[in-house]
């Protein structure tokens, strides 16, 4: 590969002129909810994202520089099946180094994208993986050295959908073990087909992402005196600001993804009506969960469930305790913000039209749209959707093995800031461990484990929250708050365990201000360093 294809850049306006001609769709009260393209790996298991430069429109008539996979800005929704083999050729038709992680997805080192793999300008470069876990909502987005919220920021990310066809039962994955076609039916494939799961039409990606542009288009950064990083005036949804998604369902799958770089979001319905929460970071829920509101810091996910009733509804986020917070006098002080607003309509969106929003509850009468009172496809409530009593199979927590302390502080793990000749910890696979990640600021930071799929055993020394309980790869941590996590690392075939993978503050300026470390799992004998010593626990 290497950069000889430097002359790339002559592509760049070709597409940057593309990308314009296709904005995201205006409406008269909202924008459409832009519905990213699904990308389905051929035959062979291969599949093709190149990072590249283009503009979008995100004030009307108003072009921004943006940074997109396979288009202007953001990415397409990427589907892959567990136990398939992929072979993914990436490419980097920007004019930065870049990498491709796997936010979420346990694979080898050498595929995960972390910043020891930085992809120049102009080259491409194919890895390989085979995904072993179970179903769930996970993301990819750029992890350069230092970079990352700079690159993010502009537009790169996506979100992938993991399926696991044979749905045997979470948590039986890392053996490595294939999947068994003849095991004994269970309450999961049920789950798995009662849940809505039409892409697009039932089954919503919703990429959640706050914004500073400015009257003329241009993106800025952090904000003076944020502890958070950037803190957006408008949030927007898969890219869109004022989204409204028109459907003929009456109960949508929403797939929340908290791509922010530094916004934490309290999740809610503008209605009052509770949050069904059915999946967490790394899959299914044992069973549905009712909330009133669900906490997202970045790089988290939820999947909920949401009766949309005939006046609609929002999704609409109010945060006051999450530590949201510019200068006194700045942005970031006003913490409510509408993401989504879903009407009920014919499908096909943007021709449905007219149901003045539900601002408040107060408007009787709403729809002006003769079909949109009682035409509806698809079970009219969670309850008629028929879900199993259990919707997946989890493990319990293993409190014990080796100890480790990460304490979080400034921009610093355990007083040290990143370093990429130092390793951290050396793990052994299959050998479960207890991390107590322990945040001593009075801001908030969150921590997120490259490889894993990790449980929470306590937040304050409580249970944690029913909806928090299930697979989770990053963990919000309150200001002064401690939690214990349970992580088990899974063995890759083909990873001779000489790279390491990183854990580290997923607020994005935070990870480029050093506040990230490194383990390496299964590294030959004799590599493991006296490193992984200092972290021993207490
Ligand atoms: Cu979402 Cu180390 O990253
Ligand atoms: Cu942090």
């Amino acid at each position: 590969a290497g950069s000889a294809l430097l002359a790339a850049t002559a592509l760049t306006p070709v597409l940057a002129a593309c990308a314009s001609e296709t904005p995201v769709g205006l409406t008269e009260d909202g924008r459409a909810l832009p519905i990213p393209p699904l990308l389905e790996p051929d035959a062979d298991g291969r599949f093709e994202l190149t990072a590249m430069t283009g503009t979008t429109e995100f004030l009307p008539g108003v072009a921004s520089d943006t940074w997109g996979y396979n288009g202007a800005h953001l990415g397409p929704t990427l589907r892959l099946a567990r136990g398939r083999s992929y072979e993914a050729v990436l490419t980097n038709d920007t004019d930065e180094d870049t990498t491709f992680h796997w936010h979420g997805l346990l694979v080898p080192a050498h595929a995960d994208g972390g910043p020891h793999h930085p992809l120049e300008p102009g080259a491409s470069q194919t890895i390989a993986f085979t995904p072993d876990q179970p179903s769930a909502t996970l993301w990819y987005h750029p992890h350069p050295h230092e970079k990352t919220s700079d690159q993010v920021r502009r537009g790169l990310a996506g979100m992938i959908l993991l399926e696991d066809p044979d749905e045997h039962a979470p948590g039986t994955a890392p053996e490595g073990s294939a999947p068994s076609a003849a095991e004994a039916p269970s309450a999961l494939p049920a789950a798995r087909t009662a849940l809505p799961h039409e892409y697009g039409v039932d089954d919503i990606p919703v990429i959640i992402q706050d914004l500073r542009v400015t009257e003329d288009g241009e993106l800025l950064g952090h904000n003076f005196g944020s502890d958070v990083g950037m803190l957006g005036e408008t949030v927007l949804a898969n890219g869109a600001p004022d989204a409204v998604l028109t459907t003929d369902r009456a109960v949508l799958r929403l797939r929340l993804l908290n791509g922010s770089l530094g916004r934490s979001y309290g999740l809610q319905l503008d209605s009052g009506d509770p949050l069904t929460v059915i999946g967490s970071d790394g899959g299914l829920l044992p069973e549905p969960v009712e909330v009133a509101s669900v906490t997202l810091s970045p790089a988290e996910r939820a999947e909920v469930l949401v009766e949309v009733p005939e006046a609609g509804v929002a999704l609409v986020s109010r945060s006051p305790d999450l530590g949201n917070v510019a200068d006194p006098e700045g942005v970031g002080g006003t913490d409510e913000f509408t993401i989504l607003r879903i009407r009920r309509g014919a499908e096909g969106a943007a021709s449905a039209g007219t149901a003045e929003g539900h601002g408040g509850g107060s408007s009787a009468a709403t729809s002006a749209n003769g079909s949109a009172g009682t035409a509806t496809t698809g079970p009219a409530s969670i309850s008629a959707l028929g879900l199993p009593a259990v919707l997946a199979e989890l493990p319990e927590p293993v409190d014990g093995g080796q100890q480790r302390s990460f304490n979080l502080r400034g921009r610093q793990i355990n007083g040290a800031s990143m370093d990429m000749e130092r390793i951290d910890a050396a793990m052994s696979s299959h050998a479960p461990e207890v991390w107590l990640l322990t945040n001593l600021d009075s801001a908030p930071h969150n921590f997120h484990v490259h490889n894993a799929q990790f449980r929470i055993l306590d937040v304050a020394g409580q249970a944690p929250a029913p909806e928090f309980a299930g697979w989770k790869d990053t963990v919000y941590l309150r200001p002064q708050e401690a939690v214990r996590i349970a992580v088990v690392m899974p063995h890759h075939e083909d990873d001779d365990g000489s790279l390491p993978y990183m854990y580290h503050c997923h607020l994005m300026l935070h990870e480029d201000d050093g506040m990230m470390g490194q383990f390496t799992v299964d590294a030959a004998a004799g590599s493991a360093q006296a490193g992984s010593a200092g972290h021993g626990g207490h």
